[in-house]
């Protein structure tokens, strides 16, 4: 398995309870890695998985059995009424002035958690800051975040040695995963 899948998904699994029975929605399945973890850990919930592409979803279709795959955009795709909803390294394929419409629309019908992953090197993808402000204008908080894979450079190494910057260690990561929890009212 991908570590950066096997991370995802023992990241979910500290604040999903593996008897969950809601509606999980995980957007850009591609062929349906992540999907079949799902399916794994949370046996009772009602999975629906999205991806713009039609060839990806036809192998993800024979990948993973009792999904809800369907074909679409996510910034315009009608979201399912859940409380958790996935968008794993999707969000910055997205041109830069659309990611925060397709945000939205992930957050459109007000789920509780939203699990995001991305590049975030660089600011070539997307940015640690930018995540995280345009989710606060959308009303949710950062629960967790943790390093999904992280290039190994003289500044990860300081990081490494000296425990005062270790928590600046997801700024130089590659990869990493957020918990966004939405803001009670
Ligand atoms: C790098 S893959 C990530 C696959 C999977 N989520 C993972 O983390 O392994 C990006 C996926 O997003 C899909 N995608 C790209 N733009 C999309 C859009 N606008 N709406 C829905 N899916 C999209 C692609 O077809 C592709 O399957």
């Amino acid at each position: 398995m991908i570590a950066r899948l096997r991370r995802s998904i023992d990241f979910v699994r500290c604040f999903v309870p593996r008897d969950y029975v809601g509606v999980m929605w995980e957007v850009g399945c591609f062929q349906g890695q992540f999907t079949r973890l799902l399916r794994e850990y949370f046996p009772q919930a009602h999975i629906v998985a999205d991806d713009i592409s039609d060839a990806a979803l036809a192998i993800a279709r024979r990948n993973v059995l009792d999904i809800e795959f369907r074909q679409g955009d996510l910034l315009t795709i009608r979201p399912p009424k859940g409380d958790v909803v996935f968008a794993l390294e999707c969000i910055y394929y997205l041109e830069p002035e659309e990611r925060v419409a397709g945000l939205e629309n992930l957050t459109r019908l007000c789920p509780r958690h939203l699990v995001i992953s991305a590049n975030i090197t660089g600011g070539q993808y997307v940015t640690d800051t930018w995540l995280k402000d345009e989710m606060r204008k959308l009303g949710y908080v950062l629960q967790d975040r943790r390093t999904l894979n992280f290039k190994f450079r003289l500044l990860n190494l300081l990081s490494y040695l000296l425990p005062v910057v270790l928590t600046s260690r997801v700024a130089f990561a590659n990869q990493a995963i957020y918990l966004f929890t939405r803001k009670s009212t």
